[in-house]
């Protein structure tokens, strides 16, 4: 065997140690790590022809690489839709690549991860009250996941107009009607080779709303006389988390022929709070859901969760099928999920998702998300009471869209702001568009913010605003 890789599996005991320190100590320190990275990594060397063993590598890390790792699952990162990473997912994702197991089959010679991929999906749809007629899987993200869902709905597509996509390609514009998609799944759209222009916009109803006006979508379906399309609604817009009806899509679906996709990938955890859970009445008749598991179920990423009907299971498999890998077994006989999803070989992306499922429970998942909410309603009072600030919009969920007070028109001078802000360290933010005015978003999700963290950006945010930097 190579030296370097004989003396590491000799020093394996001592290696983990190391990690496991380096990691708590980075954990017991997020609270006061800075959001935003200091600096650039000073360059390496070239390849080295014999390797440093991975100790020294770890310190090389250390010296170059590790003062620039952010606080991103800390309390006070609020960009994007950050989730954190409870400990159980920790314990689950630092397994994962212990185990190394090729999750596909559920029943083979060998691996059968996939068995614990299904639980996992179980376990999700009782957390999320999704009945069983789901079947679930575990991809990337929910931009995978948006992707995985609306190519099995171009498949229906092909199916109704007399085709076989995934064997004959596309031969003619294929619709889909949408009123605030989340860019990924235009992207979904465009690598789906549907086109990311040929897509309807629905309009969205009057006032300060991002959900579809369902008057508008009627009369745009009555306008395809009948032909099949895919209708692509939202569990929570990324702004303002605005949700589509539900319950009035599902009763165009028993009247038109569609595939009913939603991305819920954080708002479908809204089914935790009594307040909230009503946004979400209906959606279990859809075709397919996205779900994120890296966002509000605080597991680390890369993790998200597709939900497709059983009941279209053959085209699914249809869909994603290995085909001429007799090796890979008959994949209508064989449960294997890489006849179901886009990969081929993959880890146990589900063990993080059932550690953290099993370890808190819906009692801890219900504290998590009602605490976001209230977290976002405690930060949108905050903005609202500030003359120097305005909110963009309602605050609905677990999100607050807002702007520099009559400056939403001036992108310059609002991304000085964002920037200054998130230039202290102390939280971060994203800048972002809504309805043709600048604005930031900060998004709760993480389990560990707590109303001291709020009082901490209100300190910050009111520091900048008395200095002028606006
Ligand atoms: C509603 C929605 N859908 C999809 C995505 C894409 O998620 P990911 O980055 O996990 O692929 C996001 C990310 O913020 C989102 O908010």
């Amino acid at each position: 065997m190579n030296k370097q890789l004989q003396e590491d599996l000799s020093s394996l005991e001592k290696i983990m140690q190391l990690v496991s320190r380096q990691g708590l100590d980075y954990l017991k320190q997020i609270d006061e790590r800075y959001t935003v990275a200091n600096g650039a990594a000073a360059p390496l060397g070239s390849l080295p022809e014999k390797g440093l063993g991975t100790i020294e590598t770890l310190q090389q890390f250390n010296n170059r690489w590790e003062p620039l790792m952010v606080a991103s699952s800390g309390p006070r990162y609020w960009g994007f839709v950050t989730g954190g990473t409870t400990p159980a997912a920790i314990a689950g994702d630092w397994l994962t690549p212990i185990y190394d197991q090729n999750t596909q089959a559920i029943k083979g010679d060998g691996d059968i991860s996939a068995a614990i991929e299904l639980e996992t999906v179980h376990l999700l749809q009782e957390l999320l009250e999704l009945p069983d007629d789901f079947l679930g899987g575990f991809v990337t993200g929910a931009t995978m996941s948006n992707f995985t869902c609306l190519a099995v709905a171009r498949q229906w597509l092909g199916q109704q107009l007399g085709s076989d996509i995934a064997k004959e390609g596309i031969t003619k514009p294929l619709p889909v009607l949408t009123a605030t998609p989340h860019s990924s799944s235009v992207k979904s759209l465009a690598l789906l080779g549907f086109g990311s222009n040929n897509i309807t916009a629905v309009k969205t109803i009057e006032g300060n709303r991002e959900a579809m006006d369902m008057a508008a979508l009627e009369a745009q379906i009555r306008q395809l006389n009948g032909q099949p399309f895919i209708l692509i609604s939202s569990a929570g817009t990324v702004n303002t988390v605005d949700f589509d009806d539900f319950n009035a899509i599902a009763a165009l679906k028993k009247q038109y022929p569609f595939w009913w996709h939603i991305d819920a990938a954080f708002g479908g955890f809204a089914i935790l709070s009594e307040t909230h859970k009503h946004l979400l009445q209906g959606w279990e008749q859809a075709d397919s859901i996205t779900v994120d598991g890296h966002k509000w179920l605080n597991v680390p990423y890369e993790n998200a969760v597709y939900f497709i009907k059983r009941a279209h299971r053959l085209l699914q498999v249809s869909t994603f099928q290995n085909s001429n890998a007799p090796y890979l077994g008959d994949p209508l006989e064989q449960f294997n999920y890489l006849n179901l999803l886009p990969e081929n070989s993959r880890r146990l992306k589900a063990l993080p998702a059932w550690f953290t499922l099993n370890a808190y429970g819906r009692e801890g998942y219900r504290y998590i998300i009602e605490n976001s909410i209230k977290l976002a309603r405690d930060f949108g009072a905050f903005i609202e009471s500030c003359p120097q600030l305005q909110l963009l919009a309602p605050v609905r969920l677990n999100t607050v869209c807002f702007s520099l007070s009559g400056a939403a028109g001036d992108a310059k001078k609002v991304a000085a702001f964002l920037s200054a802000l998130n230039k202290t360290g102390e939280v971060f933010m994203t800048q972002t568009q809504y309805k043709e005015q600048a604005g930031i978003r900060a998004a709760f999700v993480n389990f560990r913010t707590t109303e001291k963290d709020i009082e901490r950006v209100k300190t910050s945010i009111l520091r900048l605003l008395t200095a002028g930097t606006h």
